[in-house]
């Protein structure tokens, strides 16, 4: 997730876009199409936390365990990381949150730093998909363990076996991915994330898409909702 440059299509987008959905709802892959196709970057705190992991940061080792038991790392990590990643100027254009808010506090406190920020209203985007249909997506996803590129062993996967298409990088199934913390997860996601759906809907900044179509039909769409917003 390297640090993009402001860009020209980004003041086209010229805000905060938030993907909510429960875990494997399809917002990484989303995310990273939407941001690569704006020029911004895509902030995706679960990504941040495995890279902590993987360079054995102090901030890694603490959140290693958590994310291995499925449960939320705590507010004040999470805050902390964000606010440092969104102070850096290639911000300014916008970016493409991805797993973060996950917490009404989260939400509470992104809404006072975006407000130091000069963008427009931030939207959210809640991709809705059945929730055996994304525990079957987790189970059979593969992620580049260098660059966090998306596989799927029920659709797109690299060219070389084992070798990301992307970066050449190796690739692995989350740890999280296991079948008994995806439970775990997905417990998290009812209780502690799926209220930020009704806050973003009483704000006005809510936009609902049908995730459970494929891919590119499901990208169609958001990148149509996008571009007709004001
Ligand atoms: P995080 O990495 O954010 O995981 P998650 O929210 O559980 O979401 P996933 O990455 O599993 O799913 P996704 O929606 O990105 O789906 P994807 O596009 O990969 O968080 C991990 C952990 O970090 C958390 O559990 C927590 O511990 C911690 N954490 C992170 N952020 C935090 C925060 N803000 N606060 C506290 N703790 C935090 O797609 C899934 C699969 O489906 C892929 O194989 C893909 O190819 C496939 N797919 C995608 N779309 C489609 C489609 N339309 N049709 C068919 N297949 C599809
Ligand atoms: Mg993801």
């Amino acid at each position: 997730m390297a640090d993009a440059a402001p860009s020209a299509a980004g003041n086209r987008l010229r805000r905060a876009l938030i993907l909510l959905g429960a875990p494997g709802a399809g917002k990484g892959t989303q995310a990273k199409e939407v941001a690569r196709i704006y020029g911004v970057p895509h902030l995706s705190t679960g990504d941040m936390f495995r890279e902590h992991v993987a360079k054995g940061t102090e901030l890694g080792r603490r959140a290693k365990p958590i994310m291995e038991s499925g449960r939320l790392v705590p507010d004040e990590i999470v805050l902390g990381m964000v606010e440092e990643r969104v102070a850096r100027p290639d911000c300014a254009a916008g970016c493409v949150f991805d797993g973060f808010p996950r917490t009404l506090a989260q939400a509470q406190r992104l809404e006072e730093i975006l407000s130091l920020l000069p963008l427009r209203r931030a939207m959210a985007v809640n991709l809705a998909v059945d929730q055996e249909v994304v525990v079957r997506r987790i189970i059979s996803r593969r992620t580049c363990s260098k660059c966090g590129a998306i596989y799927s062993t029920d659709a797109k996967m690299p060219q070389v076996p084992g070798k990301c298409d992307v970066c050449g990088g190796e690739i692995i199934q989350r740890p999280d991915d296991r079948e008994d913390v995806v439970r775990q997860r997905m417990a998290a996601y009812q209780e502690q994330t799926r209220p930020l759906i009704e806050f973003y809907r009483r704000r006005g900044q809510l936009l609902e898409l049908d995730g459970s179509r494929d891919i590119a039909t499901v990208q169609r769409e958001l990148l149509g909702l996008l571009e007709r917003l004001q």
